[in-house]
């Protein structure tokens, strides 16, 4: 497909502004879609809408080849404790962006889903072929993902509306959200303050770094990666308390820990093969964890004021 004009939804965030910044590197001619504005550079081409606003999206997407939908509830802890918004935000959020790719004839719709759909699967060993139903996931955040990545297939089929979607691994790196798990330890490792560790110490995430992961999301722009999942994810399989001895590795100093009661509903972890978007993408990460850490760790002390 030749895509030109490209539309961040939540290209303010985290992981879209890396990916807004990725895209404007490769020469796209990229736009953020937020009800928050861009914090990272003042050169972003920036609209400020709301995805449950329909009419401004129908009209902020015409022209546009493809958008990136990345705009959602992403704290499942405040999903939680506002399950009902939360739910209208993430699951007619994207309805109304596909709806707008309908009405504009947008070539593809390209979606952040997480590697928590796995969350019901049987098996460890995950890929995109894994059975994911009738086995309910834990949490109402992994339902609403479920729902939206059901949406992009009915809209394919009804209304030939082309679509990608992304299963995020956990990603962290540069202006990760405080609220997230990197953050959090190294915020306390430099105060010197006990961490807590939710959940079993066995838990264990495919952590990405944030930039493996947005090259990721390019590469599911090309033709092969049309009508497709693709898990775009780590190689290697930390456990939460890795976190800690890489930190302490990196920092060359002990740090404080310990165990605490299990996360409501939390994902226990798979493990989920990448070989998908290797083969059809050419994709795969290529910073090991330890390097990638010590990237992000050097960032944050630079700018531990400003997260
Ligand atoms: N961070 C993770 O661990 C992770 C893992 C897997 C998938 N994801 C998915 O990736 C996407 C991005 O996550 P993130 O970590 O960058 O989150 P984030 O909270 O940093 O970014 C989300 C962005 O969406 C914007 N937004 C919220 N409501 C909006 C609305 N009504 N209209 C327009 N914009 C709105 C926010 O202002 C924010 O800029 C989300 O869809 C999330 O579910 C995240």
């Amino acid at each position: 497909m030749t895509c030109k004009k490209i539309l961040v939804t939540g290209g303010s965030g985290f992981i879209g502004s890396h990916l807004v910044d990725a895209l404007i590197e490769q020469g796209y001619d990229t736009y953020i879609y937020d009800i928050k504005d861009p914090v990272y550079h003042n050169s972003y081409r920036y609209i400020q809408g709301d995805v449950l606003n329909l009419p401004l999206l129908i009209k902020e997407t015409e022209g546009v080849d493809a958008i990136y939908h990345l705009a959602a509830e992403a704290n499942v802890n405040f999903y939680h404790n506002a399950p009902r918004e939360s739910t209208i935000l993430n699951t007619i959020g994207t309805i109304n962006v596909l709806e707008a790719a309908r009405v504009n004839g947008i070539q593809r719709v390209l979606f952040a889903s997480t590697e928590w759909v796995y969350q019901g699967a049987k098996e460890l060993l995950v890929n995109e072929e894994t059975q994911l139903y009738p086995n309910a996931p834990d949490h109402i955040y992994t339902s609403s993902k479920l729902a939206s990545e059901l949406y992009l297939i009915n809209y394919q089929k009804l209304y030939g509306v082309d679509y990608t979607i992304i299963r995020f691994g956990i990603p962290f790196g540069e202006r990760a959200r405080p609220q997230t798990v990197t953050p959090i330890f190294i915020s306390k490792a430099l105060k010197n303050e006990k961490i807590t560790v939710d959940g079993d110490e066995n838990n264990f995430r495919q952590f990405i770094y944030v930039k493996d992961l947005v090259n990721g999301c390019i590469a599911c722009l090309k033709e092969e990666g049309k009508n497709h999942i693709f898990n775009i994810n780590g190689m290697e399989k930390i456990r939460i308390v890795d976190i800690i001895t890489t930190l302490e590795k990196i920092m060359g100093r002990r740090i404080e820990y310990e165990i605490h009661r299990e996360r409501a509903g939390n994902y226990t972890g798979r493990i989920v093969q990448i070989e998908k978007a290797k083969q059809l993408l050419g994709w795969e990460p290529q910073d090991r964890y330890e390097d990638a850490l010590r990237h992000y760790y050097m960032w944050y002390i630079e700018n531990e004021n400003k997260v």
